[in-house]
């Protein structure tokens, strides 16, 4: 559906290069998650593909068009969101969304979107009014304005709360299920291991990892067994390798003789991975 090779990219005044060299490809409904420290590239990429920033070099193909060659029909079919939110603040929420929807001709449900957000009680509300986490939501449904194919979404749940991002990582999933594809960027590990089928690992500009969460944590994952027991009154632990763990006879021993207190397997996290593949951290930025 979405096909990058060999991006590369440099700001008018720059003297490096901001994007290196990237390539990867976006099935037909996947969720694909671009992931990476704050200054990696992550936004850079994400106007690119958007077709906001040109004099790139490389070649972008939307089901196998060239990007540059697409007329605004491409801007029909994609819905985007920003980093930053940026509305109207002198203007209710409710006009934003109507002025942005005439600029589409396929409209999508705003009800049932508000709702979904929980904006809908503060439709009539000037957006300059509004908290921080309620600009988000409704930047995410500006987004979704134009019933796209396709999402492109940058630190989607960045600033918001818990529970306000679980409803937010909801409907990416219904997107998707609907047939939808999306690309999202983050720096927030558990967002890209719980919502993406596939991610890339971003660090200044190149990326130095592509798979699913899955197959990442099979690979560089830590296969072990960590035991703890009780021992004249004093917690013990010990940790075995996975491999042959049902022959390992002091396992099995302690297992037999011992009151077991927890038993883990030492499933490495997504960013414990991300800091070993790389070498560097992602912190937190606001
Ligand atoms: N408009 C710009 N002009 C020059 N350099 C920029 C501009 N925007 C971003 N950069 C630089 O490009 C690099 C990548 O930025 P960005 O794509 O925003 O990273 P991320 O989204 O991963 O945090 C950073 O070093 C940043 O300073
Ligand atoms: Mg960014």
């Amino acid at each position: 559906m979405f096909k990058v090779e060999n991006l590369r990219f440099t700001y008018p005044k720059n003297s490096t290069e901001t994007i290196q060299g990237i390539s990867f490809e976006i099935a037909k409904g996947e969720i694909f998650g671009f992931l990476g420290p704050s200054g990696a590239g992550k936004s850079t990429t994400q106007k690119i593909l958007i077709k906001l920033l040109d004099k790139y070099q490389g070649l972008i193909s939307y089901n196998g068009k060239n990007i540059a060659e697409l007329d605004h029909s491409f801007f029909e079919e994609i819905g985007v969101s920003f980093e930053m939110p940026i509305h109207f603040s002198k203007m209710t929420a409710m006009e934003n969304i109507n002025f942005f929807l005439k600029l589409y001709k396929k409209n999508a449900d705003v009800e049932q979107l508000m709702k979904r957000v929980g904006l809908w009680e503060d439709r009539d509300k000037m957006v300059g009014e509004y908290s921080k986490g309620m600009k988000i939501r409704l930047n995410f449904v500006r987004a979704m304005l134009n019933s796209p194919e396709m999402l492109f979404l940058d630190e989607p749940t960045n600033g918001l709360d818990p529970s306000n991002a679980m409803v937010l990582k909801d409907m990416i999933r219904e997107f998707k299920k609907g047939g939808g594809t999306v690309f999202l960027t983050s720096h927030i590990m558990t967002d890209v291991d719980q919502l993406c089928d596939r991610v890339a690992f971003v660090v200044e500009g190149k990326i130095i990892e592509i798979d699913s969460p899955r197959n990442l944590k099979i690979k560089y994952g830590k296969r072990t067994m960590k035991l703890e027991y009780k021992e004249n009154g004093k917690t013990v632990t010990e940790e075995f390798s996975m491999e042959d763990i049902g022959r390992n006879e002091k396992f099995i021993s302690l297992l037999q003789t011992k009151e077991i207190e927890t038993l883990h397997s030492g499933e490495t996290t997504l960013e414990d991975i991300f800091i070993h593949v790389t070498g560097v951290g992602l912190n937190h930025e606001e």
